[in-house]
């Protein structure tokens, strides 16, 4: 299989999974249901649950119905990051993954109530595992938990989009954008990758080492979407470009210039394989490897 079939293959196989946990469309509240489902149907790469099921593979697999709930947990929580930030009052962006925005099909009060949907249901579905856990699969699974709840959150996440959504139109340093990308876009990297590995039974230092790496594979992807953001096209992406210009943000590339930029991505997709080589990242499992190395060229 080339790389580019087995990338299709796994975000399938990881497609498949979410499926299974989105809830069915019917009762007085359907309307939700289906926003929903919806935004998260529309597809998307599924990175975010790749990442996860190939870092618990890296440290030797985990069972599937503890590491499923938390694919798709990890999933909802990211695509109701999407529905949020695309809203009016954050990035007013009319289309996403290829279709219009949630808010422009469903409205705006809908499209905020089908985010806190998700943010809810990922909660609501991980503790699946924690149900399914053994006695002696509960530690782990709760430290999952832990990570769960800790990275899309103030600490995280949220921490990071709240200094984006208020430094728009103002100047900012390197230092605060540092910040912002580590929290808006590596947290939830951070989050899938060291929930694989620790439901794969990594130990303290292993998982130390992976959200470091993470941390450096999300500043690479960030640039990345700011470059496409300038360089991409809208029938690739399946979002406008521009929409960086459009709410006058300082990006990576506005701070140092394309060309730095490219240069950054290369490096720090660099550093994140060095990082996980010290961790047994080899020859031996070459699609994670790929994977990293794909995204410093990524169209989409
Ligand atoms: C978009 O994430 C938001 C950023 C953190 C830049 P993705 O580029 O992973 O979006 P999908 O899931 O493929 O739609
Ligand atoms: C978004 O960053 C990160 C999130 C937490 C959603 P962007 O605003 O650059 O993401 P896109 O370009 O809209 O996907
Ligand atoms: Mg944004
Ligand atoms: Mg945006
Ligand atoms: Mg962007």
């Amino acid at each position: 299989m080339t790389f580019d079939e087995l990338l299709a293959k796994k975000a399938g196989d990881a497609e498949y999974v979410i499926k299974k946990y989105l809830p069915n469309i019917n009762g007085y509240q359907k309307t939700i249901f289906e926003a929903m489902n919806y935004a998260v149907n529309a597809g998307g790469k599924r990175l975010r649950p790749m990442l996860m099921a190939e870092t618990a593979s890296l440290f030797g697999g985990a069972r599937p119905q503890l590491l499923e709930p938390f694919m798709a947990a990890i999933e909802m929580i990211h695509t109701y990051s999407l529905i949020h930030d695309d809203l009016p009052a954050l990035d007013n962006d009319d289309y996403r993954r290829g279709r219009l925005t949630t808010h422009k099909v469903y409205g705006e009060a809908m499209a905020i109530l089908a985010g806190d949907a998700l943010l809810n249901y990922a909660y609501e579905t991980a503790s699946r595992a924690l149900m399914a856990a053994e006695k002696d699969e509960l530690q782990k699974t709760a430290v999952a938990m832990a990570i769960l709840s800790q990275k899309p959150g103030i600490y995280g996440m949220i921490g990071g989009q709240v200094v984006d959504v208020e430094e728009s139109g103002h100047p900012v340093s390197l230092d605060e954008l540092k910040f912002i990308y580590t929290n808006k876009t590596s947290a939830l990297i951070e989050c899938a990758m060291m929930i694989g590995a620790v439901l794969a039974g990594a130990d303290n230092g292993q998982v130390q080492c992976i959200e470091s790496a993470a941390d450096a594979i999300g500043i690479a992807f960030q640039i990345q979407d700011d470059i496409l953001d300038v360089e991409g096209s809208q029938e690739d992406l399946g979002k406008p470009v521009g929409s960086d210009a459009k709410n006058e943000k300082t990006t990576y590339v506005t701070l140092e210039g394309m060309e730095k930029a490219k240069n950054q991505v290369r490096q720090l997709s660099l550093d994140a394989l060095k990082m996980l080589e010290t961790v047994g990242l080899s020859e031996k499992n070459p699609f994670l490897k790929d994977l990293i190395v794909w995204l410093i060229h990524r169209k989409k």
